[in-house]
Order: C-alpha cells, then structure tokens, then sequence
C-alpha cells in the first residue's frame, strides 16, 4: 500500500465529515467528493465545529494540519487520492454501482474503504477493479473522537489491504479492530441492534419511556463500558471463581429469555413514543448544543482512560508516545545538524519537545495560564521516559538526548 498524504472522501455527510475532521487534524490533506455542491460548506462547517473538541484531546505535538478540497467529480477524487473511504448512503446496490466505477479511476494500488455499517464486504467489491484492495472500515460517530474502526475483509481481500489499512488507521489515532469474518452488521452494530431491539420492544409496551431506559445505562453499565467490555465486567461479577461462577449462577435465565429476538413492528405509534421521548430528553436543547456536550465528556473521558493506559486511552497514549518520539528525533536531527554547522551546541540544553500555545490556553493578560503550563510540562516528562527505557531495553545508557525539557513557551 503507498503512504497516505491524500485521503478520498466519497459522500461528505454526517461520516465523511467526521473522517475529514480527523485525517485533516492528523496532517493528512483531505480531498472530498459529493454530487451535492452545497455539502462543500457543509464540510467546512463540519470541520470547524470538530475542532474546538479535537485540539483538546492531546497537547502532543502534531504535523502541521492537511488541506481540504472538494468536487462534485468523484473520478476525479478517486484520481488524486492515495487511500478513499467511501461514505454514501447504506444500499447496497448504490454502493456496488459507485464502487465499480470508481475502481476504475483509482490506480489499482489506492486501497478503497467502505464506511457499511452493515453490509457485507464480499457484496460490496463483486463488481470492483483490483477487488484484492477493498475492504470494509466502520467508524463510528463522531468520527473525529471514537478510536474504533472495524475492519473487515471480503473473500477476494488482500491480507495486505488489511494491515495496510490499519497501519493508517493507527496513524490517525484510531484503533482498528479486525474483524475475523464478515457478518451482516459486523460486531459492534450487532451488539448495538440487540440492545436497540429490547428498548423499542420495551417503549411499545409501557415498561419504560426512552429516558428511563438510557438511566438505566447512563448511571449504571455504561460507566463501566468505557474500561472493560461485557465479558470481562461479567467475569468480576462472578467473584473469586470468575466467569465460570457468572455462567452456573445466570446461565439458566439465557433458556428463559428475558429478551426477544424479533424487533417490534415499528408502527406510528411507536415511532410517536420514541420521537416524544427523545424530544423529552434533548429539554430544549438543539442537536448542536448536544453534540457539544458529548463531545466535551468524551474528550475528558479519553484523558481518564489514558492515565489509566486502558481502552480508548491506551489508544491515545501510544498515539502521544509516537508524537513525542517523533517531535524529540526531528528536535534531535535539527540539534545535530546546528552542530555540524558549527553552532555551539554543547552544554547547551536540548530542546526536544515543542508545543504550540494555542489561543485558549492564554489568559486575559496574554500569558499562557500557569495550568497549562503544568500540563505542558507535565507531558514533557513523557517522551524522557520513553527514551530512556527504549535505551535500557538496548542494554545502553540513556542517551544524553534524554534529558530533555519542554520548549519554553514565550510569556
Ligand atoms: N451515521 C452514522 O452514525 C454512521 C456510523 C457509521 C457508519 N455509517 C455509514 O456511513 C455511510 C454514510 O452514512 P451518513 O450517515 O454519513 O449518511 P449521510 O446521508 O449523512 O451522507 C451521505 C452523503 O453521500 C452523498 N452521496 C449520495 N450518493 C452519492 C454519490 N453517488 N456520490 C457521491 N456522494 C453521494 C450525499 O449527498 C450525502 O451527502 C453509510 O454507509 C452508513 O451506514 C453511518
């Protein structure tokens, strides 16, 4: 696969705006294509409002942001772009038309992506040039701040094409997971539709309005959710013995159920009680302004799970530990070549971590605030740790390199 500085972006909706958002804020230039001329603001729009949430998730120092560009001409999209993700509504038919087209205008080594949420890869490339490079890549929103991606290989899939992907994927900051066989709905949306199946059952029959039922998810399950999955939560619930003692004690209700497999038929009336309940929950709050607020708790969310090294933050922390070995070698490389210059290096501290003060750290004085000045410091401690243990696990003294300090930002 060829390295990416293009990302191809086919349909610039509610997904395709989340992919831009992060490929862009990871310097990685962004060329959007949708038939609709009007969703080129929508994009920009997208993008903006992504931003305020993104450049809080980490104070690593990043590349400098991609460019974004939009058409109306996907073949010429699919012309300039070294990977596509494709982002168009969910039928299958639309999907397999679009993608044998643009196959046709990709150069056979541009892997092609399909951001599904359920449909089956093998269904999507039958029609494909060079089908060994397609592959399915479901994100979930927003795009720009959930980790996951699913990958998912159809049978004339390249092995390559799958770990090409996740190489990149990895590099936006993502955590690819591989998908060992392709399934209508993938894992997560399976996972999502039994759950979303028992409460539409449960709102038909007055058990629990909407609200209720997200409580009953919010105060309780779902804070768990963020660090351990069900399986491993159900292995502590089951005490010293684990799992084993969880499936004799509640396995004997599975025969029961207490769920249903079929979904409820989704008449007026329900989709009524549904819409009523939600509108309920929102309190007069606009889809904007909700969006703000989850963003905000999934940002600090990631920050807490980083400390902790689990989950979404372990995710975030190998991305950091990767941007400040990178910032601190490109530092190290400029230090180096000063002092074949002839500058007078020696003595001198090396300055391996540079970090951009950005507008909303300084206070009304035009000073950076003295907590960020704590957290930039902070972080600075952070590729001197890697440093050194990648130095101890070579059985070699830390490098002088190693004692580094933060770039003091200006006040
Ligand atoms: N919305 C979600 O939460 C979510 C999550 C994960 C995956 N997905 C998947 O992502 C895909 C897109 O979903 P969305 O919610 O962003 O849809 P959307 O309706 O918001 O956006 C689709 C865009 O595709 C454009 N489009 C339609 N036909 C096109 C064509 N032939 N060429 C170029 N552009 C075209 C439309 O103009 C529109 O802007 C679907 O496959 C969906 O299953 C959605």
């Amino acid at each position: 696969m060829r390295r990416v500085r293009t990302l191809g972006l086919l349909g610039t909706g509610v997904i395709g705006g989340g992919w831009a958002a992060r490929a862009l804020h990871f310097g990685i230039d962004v060329v959007a294509a949708d038939l609709r001329p009007e969703m080129e603001d929508w994009i920009r729009g997208a993008v903006a409002n992504a931003e305020g949430a993104l450049s809080r998730l980490t104070l690593a120092p990043l590349p400098p942001k991609g460019k974004l560009s939009f058409t109306t001409d996907p073949n010429a999209m699919a012309r300039q772009a070294d990977f596509i993700q494709e982002n168009i509504p969910e039928q299958l038919q639309l999907k397999q038309r679009v993608l044998a087209d643009m196959s046709r205008h990709a150069p056979p080594d541009v892997v092609i992506a399909s951001s599904t949420s359920g449909l089956r890869p093998s269904d999507l490339q039958l029609g494909m040039a060079a089908p060994e490079r397609f592959l399915v890549a479901h994100p979930f929103n927003p795009v720009y701040l959930l980790p996951l991606v699913e990958l998912v290989g159809g049978r004339q899939t390249a092995a390559a094409t799958l770990d090409g992907a996740a190489r990149f994927f990895t590099y936006i900051g993502m955590h690819p997971l591989k998908v060992r066989r392709e399934v209508p709905g993938h894992l997560t949306d399976r996972l999502q539709e039994a759950l979303w199946r028992e409460i539409l059952h449960m709102v038909n029959e007055d058990v629990a309005t909407t609200g209720e039922l997200d409580d009953s998810i919010v105060y309780g399950p779902g804070l768990r959710w963020a660090g351990m999955g069900t399986n491993l939560i159900y292995h502590l619930a089951g005490g010293e013995t684990g799992m084993r003692h969880m499936l004799r004690q509640f396995g004997p209700a599975l025969k029961w159920p207490w769920t249903r497999l079929e979904a409820p038929e989704l008449t007026e009336e329900l989709i009524d009680k549904m819409v009523a309940g939600t509108h309920a929950q929102a309190a007069g709050r606009s889809i904007r302004e909700l969006e703000r607020l989850r963003d905000d708790y999934l940002v600090a969310i990631q920050q807490v799970l980083r400390e902790y090294n689990i989950g979404a933050g372990a995710t975030l922390r190998s991305l950091e530990e990767r941007l400040y070995e990178e910032s601190a070698t490109a530092a190290r490389e400029r230090v180096r070549a000063a002092a074949d210059a002839g500058a007078p290096a020696a003595g001198e501290p090396l300055r391996l971590l540079e970090i951009a003060v950005r507008p909303e750290w300084v206070d009304y004085n035009g000073h950076m605030t003295d907590s960020r000045y704590l957290q930039v410091f902070g972080d600075a401690a952070r590729p001197r740790a890697a440093v050194r243990d990648d130095a101890r696990a070579r059985g070699r003294r830390p490098a002088r390199a190693a004692r580094s300090r933060a770039a003091s930002p200006a006040r």
